[in-house]
């Protein structure tokens, strides 16, 4: 058993206490790699933000769940070293079984999120209550989920979107003990949020999603004042990012995210954990391909990954600063 505190890392109570009362949202940025760790960290510490490092268990399959313990907790070190003592959380994203947030809470995460969004509501109560159980022993925050997320692959329009129902929050509470609750407002993951039909076209052609459903929001707020409330498929999918894709050979068809400016505006309510990954993916990937298609000679990683890298820090910077506003918080 690992401590999460030997390690260096926090959890997420005071975070979002701080999040709440300042009216701004943490980073929840997912990782898997070294390059993507230093990118977040490099932007956190120059923006002088506190940040989630998130591992889903895709990632902890892909990169060792030892391995990211001590990439997280390097990542403590390595921001000291940068001049910042950054506020670091090292979170389970959507996490599926008691055992798989059990074995990540022995190996030093501080956080976990047991997403049962998908069981009927007494089994999500049951297993998000288990995990409560666990890791308040040791400490460990953990996020709950009510609502499912659309996905254009599970052939929901936003029409039949499962969003949360503000009469189940009070009770999913009371019965779990959970510390934050993600919510289904119109958001879902990937780069393709929308189905073409449910978007409106712009003059120039872009696609424009339909507005998240802040009414929603707004309910869930006045049941359970001051809670922390966290959004999941919060990517913008910057269209600049997919012409690269697409110019330098990629095949990114209809892709489209969440506008920023209503980010920024959750950014400023009860939201106060934001969860960023395809953006990422979509700065590092644009940045690869423009090397591979512009410098065809070029077979060191350092050479297309390095330029991914500081790609994705000025992203990482953007999010911060320009939207969920969690810049000068330590
Ligand atoms: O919510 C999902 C995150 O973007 C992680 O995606 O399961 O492909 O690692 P992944
Ligand atoms: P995006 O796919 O919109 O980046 O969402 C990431 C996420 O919610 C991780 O849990
Ligand atoms: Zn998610």
């Amino acid at each position: 058993m690992t401590s999460f505190k030997d390690l260096g890392l926090v959890n997420s109570r005071e975070l979002f206490k701080k999040a709440m009362a300042g009216k701004y949202a943490i980073p929840a940025f997912n990782f898997n790699n070294m390059e993507q760790m230093q990118a977040i960290v490099q932007a956190c510490v120059e923006a002088k933000s506190p940040v989630i490092l998130q591992v889903s268990s895709g990632a902890r399959k892909y990169a060792n769940q030892t391995l990211l313990r001590y990439m997280a907790q390097g990542a403590v070190e390595y921001a000291k070293e940068l001049g910042a003592n950054v506020p670091i959380v090292l979170h389970l994203d959507h996490g599926d079984t008691l055992d798989l947030c059990k074995s990540c809470i022995d190996y030093g995460f501080s956080s976990v999120m047991i997403d049962g969004s998908h069981h009927p509501y007494a089994d999500n109560v049951a297993i998000t209550a288990a995990v409560v159980e666990y890791a308040h022993k040791y400490d460990v925050t953990v996020e709950g989920e009510l609502g499912v997320l659309a996905g254009v692959e599970d052939e929901v329009s936003a029409e039949h979107h499962t969003y949360t129902q503000p009469e189940e929050v009070e009770d999913f509470l009371k019965k779990t003990g959970v510390d934050s609750l993600a919510i289904s407002i119109g958001t879902s993951h990937g780069a393709n949020k929308f189905r073409p039909e449910q978007c409106t076209r712009g003059a120039d052609g872009v696609l424009i999603p339909p507005p998240l459903r802040f009414d929603i929001l707004e309910a869930i707020e006045k049941r359970i004042p001051g809670f922390p409330i966290v959004l999941h498929g919060a990517s913008s999918v910057p269209q600049a990012s997919v012409a690269t894709i697409n110019k330098y050979g990629g095949a990114l068809k209809d892709a489209v995210g969440i506008p920023e400016e209503q980010l920024r505006r959750a950014a400023t309510s009860a939201v106060c954990k934001i969860n960023i990954d395809s953006d990422g993916r979509l700065a590092m990937t644009a940045a690869v391909r423009e090397v591979f298609a512009t410098k065809p000679a070029e077979f060191d990683p350092r050479k297309y990954l390095g330029p991914a890298r500081d790609s994705l820090k000025e992203l990482y910077k953007h999010k911060i600063v320009n939207v969920l506003g969690s810049n000068n918080r330590f």
